[in-house]
């Protein structure tokens, strides 16, 4: 994933992409959020702004430049400096923990561990993967064949979650009809959504 600096981190999200209806759905699944959240891979705070305002929420970045965007933004939240893949917070210490945008950019070793690390973490996760099956992502696939979440499948994604110890539900995301009637209307297409928003439990306890 690309390193966010000071410019970067002003910019982020000013101009439109998925990443803004993946935000806006997680905000969704979070808005009955008791208690305590994580923001893993927490930006410049986007997400953080639409969580319950009684909430006790914690933003976790590994870009200083992010941080102190997100600091300006949700002066609210708590921030810390760390790495989504090496949690550092004891088991059990938050509600839910998300990590929105963010696993699809990681290595994906971290990857794998991160969803692990979010599940230790909290009882609730929600977090969002790629799909490289739909067209305009698998068009990108050429150009861009380095990045890292080309290569991750969405099954593969499902057994980290299930090797997590996750149970969960999954929702598509879609294109916005104002953004292009033929982009919106290929990610309709069964199987097709260019991100899925998983919401996962872990039932046992650890
Ligand atoms: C595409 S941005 C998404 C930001 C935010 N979640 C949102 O949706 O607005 C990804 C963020 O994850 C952060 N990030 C990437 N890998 C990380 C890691 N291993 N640990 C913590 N943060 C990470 C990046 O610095 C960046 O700010």
């Amino acid at each position: 994933m690309k390193e966010y600096d000071e410019g970067l981190a002003r910019d982020y999200g000013s101009r439109w992409t998925i990443e803004e209806e993946v935000r806006e759905a997680a905000a969704g699944a979070l808005s009955d959020a008791p208690g305590r959240i994580l923001d893993a891979g927490c930006g410049n705070g986007l997400l953080l702004v639409r969580l319950p305002p009684d909430a006790f929420v914690v933003g976790l970045e590994r870009s200083p430049w992010m941080i102190d965007e997100a600091r300006r933004r949700a002066p609210r939240s708590r921030f810390v400096i760390g790495d989504l893949a090496r949690l550092p917070f004891r088991t059990n210490a938050f509600t839910v923990a998300a990590a929105v945008n963010v696993l699809w950019g990681m290595k994906e070793s971290d990857a794998r561990r991160g969803v692990g690390e979010l599940a230790r973490v909290a009882g609730r996760a929600v977090l969002d993967y790629r799909n490289r099956a739909n067209p305009g992502i698998l068009l990108r696939r050429g150009r861009d064949a380095r990045n890292p979440f080309h290569k991750i499948s969405v099954d593969r994604f499902r057994g980290w979650l299930r090797a997590a110890g996750l149970t969960w539900t999954e929702r598509p995301i879609r294109r916005p009809w104002s953004r292009g009637f033929l982009g919106a209307l290929l990610s309709r297409v069964p199987g097709w959504a260019p991100h899925l928003l998983a919401e996962g439990r872990r039932p046992l306890p650890l």
